[in-house]
């Protein structure tokens, strides 16, 4: 019984010995110190998918991030150098989102890597299928201590993507191959780079660090090969295998390999316990259904089954994901684009409209589109990790705009009752809502670019709001020119008095900006005493508003 059961083992041992000649695993690590800057690490795991008859590498990607900085990115590319390379970057913020930006990039020259269809005039041929699997930050939890900055990391920040058929790629100098024991590969780094809270794929990554920041390396493809497709561990208290960054790679020791057979034999046992988590993370948990071993071949937005959840990994975020989050942010934008794109121009609107009621219709719809704008911006701050690019000191800045135009707009109408006549409120409350208004809706765009909408709804919702914009300036002008004088311009800007004088005279009809008809009887009454020196004075007047 004993003998048998040691027997089956070896007769498992040797067949899997000889489906492969023998595992190294290939990882390297690069903290800040050890002879360059980087923080960065990658592991990597060569397939050969019988099915598709090609090679696939499995690439575990990290970058280590000191006092949860967002800044700067991590890059790792397949060529002897960045012209014509196959590039990865990965960048984000790990105090604000759990999405962590990736991107496929190549360059035609000396300038910025652009994301690959922006270079189809460089390079049009085939080019492997890349398949993000998972993208974020997670807090650190490892050994490694920096005598460079005396602290740990904080975060990591992981990206594990599957290159199918990586040997596709033919703008590098050199071959890609599968059996190369040598594959030129570059990797650099940049820790200054402010994204302004951007993570896109197509955002625009600056110059890796001058000096230490870049560097060359050799792997080791050949002794790579797995049986079983998995996303190799990293240690990151260790240096390289597998790599090496002056020269080709050493053969494979005996240790590396007794090592990299001990990680084959655990992925034998997972796939013969009828799982296939191309994970090793998820190894000691219950092996993932054959179905969800098949890694979701669609999109990176997709929700990747073969990333199963275990302790240290939650379930990957995209952007695109229904949760509650991401449901919150539908309701701040859409309540922010209620409030900007509906309810506050049809606020203008009213004011100029000739009806009897502008004024009463003016400020209830844009109290009630400040309500909106309200409720939005606690969303928005409650949903909030931090508060760290310009779309949120934008937002910040408007709310207390807003704060400040109802108070003015109140204390204008309650003075203007009594003293009949515009104060320095009333210019103001109008000239801040000209501001706030378009300030307004690019934030919104912002937004938008920050969830990383289409093109197609940008530029719809840029134009709506441009539309809008000249509407308004357009029934401004109307409004202006159906007052006496109102046509007419001159160099000189009217003085405080002459402009006082101006409101005095107006009615609410013709009136500039926000003057109430209950304010009507008392200025028509001053408006019907005019004079032809006071027609005059209009004249000049009505070009207060003509900015
Ligand atoms: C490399 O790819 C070829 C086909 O292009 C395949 O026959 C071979 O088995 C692969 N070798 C390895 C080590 O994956
Ligand atoms: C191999 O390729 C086939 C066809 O694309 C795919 O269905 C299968 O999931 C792949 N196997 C692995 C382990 O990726």
């Amino acid at each position: 019984m004993h003998l048998s059961l040691s027997t089956s083992a070896l007769l498992f041992v040797s067949l899997y010995s000889t489906l492969i000649s023998a595992y190294r695993p290939v990882q390297f690590v690069k903290h800040t110190g050890q002879s360059g800057r980087a923080d960065q690490a990658f592991s990597l795991v060569n397939y050969y998918n019988e099915t598709t008859q090609q090679s696939d590498l499995y690439v575990r990607m990290w970058m280590f991030r000191y006092k949860s900085s967002a800044n700067g990115w991590a890059s790792l590319a397949f060529g002897p150098r960045m012209i014509g390379s196959f590039m990865f970057i990965i960048y984000g913020d790990p105090s604000s989102t759990d999405d962590m930006g990736f991107t496929i990039r190549t360059v035609d020259g000396h300038h910025p890597p652009r994301p690959l269809d922006e270079f189809k005039e460089f390079y049009d041929g085939p080019r492997p299928d890349v398949e993000l699997l998972s993208s974020r930050f997670q807090p650190y939890t490892g050994e490694y201590y920096s005598e460079q900055y005396k602290m740990k990391p904080s975060h990591i920040g992981e990206a594990k993507f599957i290159v199918h058929g990586y040997e596709k790629w033919k703008k590098t100098e050199l071959e890609i191959t599968n059996s190369t024991t040598k594959q030129a590969m570059i990797w650099s780094s940049n820790f200054k780079q402010d994204f302004q809270g951007d993570f896109s794929f197509a955002r625009h990554v600056d110059m890796h660090a001058f000096g230490l920041g870049f560097g060359f390396l050799w792997a080791d493809f050949k002794n790579a090969v797995s049986p079983y497709p998995f996303f190799e561990d990293i240690n990151d208290l260790n240096d390289h295998t597998g790599v090496n960054e002056i020269a080709d790679p050493s053969p494979p020791t005996a240790e590396e390999l007794k090592n990299g057979e001990a990680i084959i034999a655990k992925q034998a046992a997972i796939f013969a316990a009828g799982g296939a988590a191309p994970d090793t993370d998820s190894s000691n948990d219950t092996p993932a259904t054959p179905d969800e071993a098949v890694p979701d071949t669609g999109s990176s937005n997709d929700t990747p089954a073969a990333d199963d959840g275990t302790e240290v990994e939650e379930p990957v975020k995209s952007p695109k994901q229904w949760n509650i989050r991401s449901l919150m942010w539908h309701l701040h934008g859409g309540l922010m684009v209620l409030s900007f794109l509906v309810l506050y121009p049809l606020g203008v609107y009213l004011l100029r409209s000739p009806r009897p009621t502008a004024f009463n219709l003016h400020w209830t719809v844009n109290s009630l589109s400040s309500v909106s704008v309200s409720i939005a911006a606690m969303i928005g701050f409650v949903n909030s990790r931090s508060i760290s690019i310009t779309h949120q000191y934008l937002g910040i800045l408007l709310v207390c705009a807003l704060a400040v135009q109802t108070v003015l707009g109140w204390r204008h109408h309650i003075i203007y009752l009594q003293v009949q006549r515009r104060t320095w409120m009333s210019n103001v409350h109008l000239w801040l809502g000209r501001v706030v208004l378009p300030l307004g809706m690019l934030n919104i765009i912002s937004g938008l670019l920050l969830r990383q909408y289409g093109w197609l709804t940008i530029s719809l919702t840029i134009a709506v709001a441009a539309i809008e914009m000249l509407m308004l300036v357009f029934i401004i002008a109307r409004a202006r020119t159906h007052r006496p004088g109102g046509t007419q311009k001159g160099p000189s800007a009217p003085t405080a008095d002459e402009a006082e004088e101006y409101f005095q005279l107006t009615g609410a009809d013709d009136d500039d900006d926000d003057l109430s008809d209950d304010d009507v009887g008392g200025s028509q009454g001053g408006a019907a005493k005019k004079t032809q020196d006071r027609a005059d004075q209009q004249k000049r007047l009505a070009r207060l508003d003509k900015v």
